[in-house]
C-alpha cells in the first residue's frame, strides 16, 4: 500500500514497527511473545516481561503489544491501566530508567540508582516537582554485555557511574548543575 494511502491508525502502528525495529528490548518482547505463542490468555504475563525491559509501559509499547497480539489497543490500555502492578509511562518531560537487573547490579546501578534519586530528590517511579525528570527501573534490559546501564530518553547508554550518570542528566534535575 502506497504511504499516503495509510490511515492515521496504519501510520501509528508504521511508526512503532519501525521505532521498535532499532531497539534490542523489542526483540527480547517479541521473543517473549512467541514463546507463549502470541496466545490472547498470556496478555499480562507479555506486559509483565514488558514492563521489566522497559521500567513502564509507554503509548509504543502497548500499542506493540496489541499489534504483535493481534488485539485491539482498548483491550491491552485496558489490561493495563487495570492492575496495579503496571506503571504507564510517567508525565516528566524526560525519562531515566536505571536497570536493576542482575548484571547491571553486581557492576553498581543500584549506587547509580541511589545517586541521582539523592541528587534530584525523588525516589524510582516518581517524577521531580517541576515535570522534568521521572526516574524509572529496569530488570534487564537486554543489554547485560554493557553492564551497568541505563536509558536516557531511550537512549540505551553502557557502564553507567553514579558521576557519568548525574553528568548526563545535567539540566534535567532542578539542582542538576
Ligand atoms: S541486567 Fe541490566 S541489561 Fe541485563
Amino acid at each position: 500500500m502506497m504511504p499516503a494511502l495509510l490511515n492515521e491508525k496504519q501510520k501509528r502502528v508504521a511508526a512503532v514497527m519501525e521505532h521498535a525495529s532499532g531497539d534490542k528490548r523489542f526483540k527480547i518482547l517479541e521473543a517473549h511473545m512467541k514463546k507463549h505463542q502470541y496466545r490472547h490468555d498470556a496478555l499480562i504475563e507479555i506486559l509483565h516481561k514488558a514492563q521489566e525491559l522497559f521500567g513502564c509501559l509507554d503509548d509504543d509499547l502497548l500499542l506493540f503489544v496489541a499489534y504483535r497480539l493481534k488485539l485491539p489497543a482498548s483491550r491491552v490500555y485496558g489490561v493495563a491501566t487495570f492492575y496495579h502492578f503496571f506503571t504507564l509511562k510517567p508525565q516528566g518531560r524526560h525519562t531515566c530508567v536505571v536497570c536493576l537487573g542482575t548484571a547491571c547490579y553486581v557492576k553498581g546501578s543500584n549506587s547509580v540508582l541511589a545517586a541521582v534519586e539523592e541528587k534530584a530528590g525523588i525516589k524510582a517511579g516518581e517524577t521531580t516537582p517541576d515535570g522534568q525528570l521521572s526516574l524509572l527501573t529496569a530488570r534487564c534490559i537486554g543489554a547485560c554485555g554493557i553492564a551497568p546501564a541505563v536509558v536516557y530518553d531511550g537512549t540505551v547508554t553502557p557502564r553507567q557511574t553514579p558521576e557519568t550518570a548525574l553528568e548526563h542528566l545535567k539540566g534535567w534535575m532542578p539542582n542538576g548543575h
